[in-house]
């Protein structure tokens, strides 16, 4: 079986993914020139933005990780469960939040209010992808965004549907029938 075969459209190419990430990357290195912040990863979906992002980035910085679960396929649970915490320091930290797509706001909004006990100095999110529309909560600003996309589900660039396509080069928009068929 070859996965690309279940992408009914690919919404952003490898080419248009690195060129946004790289223009992302030269907004962080002028913001925290001074401030060699720690950029957290939240496992599993944003290893790939998280590690193309960070490589283009040139000043000094901390890779941390954070696992949190929330989605069972392709609906929300609105349940997240902290299955791995930082273990460096954040107190009077420089905090990235490093996310792969923003939907409801849940899971950050749950994430964010973990972090802020923490005493960072500061607190920003960068997301690669953003679905506004389906957004429930007010408390979720992403500084940086990659791309606003409309509310389909994606998959690739570390992205899954039931932890399957994160290794797609690109983000497609899965064929409804691979749903059907589970
Ligand atoms: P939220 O709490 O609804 O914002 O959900 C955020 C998390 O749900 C993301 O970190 C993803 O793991 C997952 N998610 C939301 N939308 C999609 C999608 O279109 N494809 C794959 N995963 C998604």
């Amino acid at each position: 079986m070859n996965i690309n075969n279940n992408i009914k459209k690919i919404l952003i190419d490898e080419k248009t993914l690195e060129k946004r990430i790289e223009e992302i990357a030269k907004e962080i290195n002028e913001d925290y020139y001074d401030k060699n912040p720690v950029m957290i990863c939240l496992l599993k979906g944003s290893i790939s933005y998280f590690a193309h992002l960070c490589e283009k980035i040139s000043i000094p910085l901390e890779y941390e990780f954070l696992r949190a679960s929330s989605y069972h396929g392709a609906t929300s649970s609105g349940q997240i469960k902290l299955l791995h915490v930082p273990t460096i320091p954040l107190k009077n930290r420089h905090i990235i939040i490093v996310e792969d797509i923003i939907d409801t706001g849940l899971t950050l909004s749950a994430i964010k209010k973990v972090m802020l006990e923490m005493a960072p100095a500061s607190l920003e999110i960068t997301t690669l992808l953003d679905k506004p529309s389906r957004r429930l909560t007010s408390e979720i600003n992403p500084k940086y965004v990659g791309f606003t996309i409309p509310d389909e589900f994606v998959v690739g660039f570390g992205l899954d549907y039931n932890e399957e396509y994160r290794n797609l080069p690109y983000i497609g928009i899965l064929d409804e029938a691979v749903y059907k068929k589970n």
